[in-house]
């Protein structure tokens, strides 16, 4: 059985595909077999965590969706990209950087369903342990269905107040589609702040529990998008913080 993972946040910027990715590998690197998908078509960004710019031909997410592809073509095992090699395995789904492809996706000329029904066909043909979704920020019929299909409910926001008000909105319609166990992470936390209070907080206003504050990083700062704190500072604070999150939700 996969366990099947939706990162969700109302507003963009709040680090979605950065803890995304660095919590991936960390499972892998844990023993699982772990897939990520990068849904957010308007705005792909996972495989740039992997050191790759390009893509070149290989198929994407967006060619599933409009029928050119099994989901499993568009699969990249990236397992022996990472260095160290994970003992599990990390298969990527990208999204396509293409302008084309993208202005093709903004159409959703596609069935909202395909994704989840891709994403079930992928766990069960790659024996996936966990499958982790990189989801577009706000709120769409896609969107709301992968959380919906999903049997985790990751929801970063991070210490302000639009995210607050976006939250409130996202866990409200959550609960009514009957989503699944929904978990907040709070991001980028000033430094001057302490993480347990936010933490405390945030668990007690929305009735939710926290499965992290992370502090803002300078590192993950510098990094840029362009690699994974977790391989390139493996002992920082942040990394920490993302392996007691790994351990909490697998
Ligand atoms: N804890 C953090 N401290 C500092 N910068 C962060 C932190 N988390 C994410 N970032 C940075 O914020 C930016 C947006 O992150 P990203 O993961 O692309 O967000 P999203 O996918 O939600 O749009 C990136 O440049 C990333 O490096
Ligand atoms: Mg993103």
């Amino acid at each position: 059985m996969t366990t099947t993972i939706a990162i969700h946040s109302f507003r963009r910027g709040t680090g979605k595909s950065t803890i995304a990715a660095n919590l991936a590998v960390l499972m892998a690197d844990s023993g699982l077999r772990v897939g990520l998908v990068d849904a957010n078509l308007q705005s792909p960004s996972l495989h740039l965590f992997f050191g790759r710019l390009d893509l070149g031909r290989h198929p994407t997410l967006n060619d599933y969706l409009a029928g050119r592809c099994e989901l499993g073509m568009a699969t990249i095992n990236v397992t022996s990209w990472l260095r160290p090699s994970p003992a599990g395995a990390l298969f990527l789904v990208p999204a396509s950087g293409e302008a084309v492809k993208i202005l093709e996706s903004l159409r959703g000329d596609y069935r909202a369903e395909a994704l989840s029904e891709g994403i079930n066909a992928l766990s069960n043909d790659l024996g996936l342990d966990v499958l982790l979704v990189d989801t577009p920020a706000g709120l769409s019929e896609e969107t709301l269905l992968t959380i919906v299909a999903a049997d985790r409910l990751l929801l970063l926001l991070r210490p302000d107040h639009q995210d607050y008000h976006g939250t409130g909105v996202v866990i409200e319609l959550a609960r009514r589609l009957g989503a699944s166990k929904l978990m907040l992470l709070v991001n980028e936390v000033p430094v001057s702040f302490d993480t347990g209070e936010v933490a405390m907080r945030v668990e007690t206003g929305f009735g939710q529990p926290v499965v992290a504050a992370l502090p803002h990083s300078e590192e993950l700062q510098m990094i840029g998008s362009g690699g994974l704190l977790v391989r390139r500072l493996p002992d920082s604070p942040s990394s920490h913080i993302l392996r007691q999150v790994v351990a909490g939700l697998v």
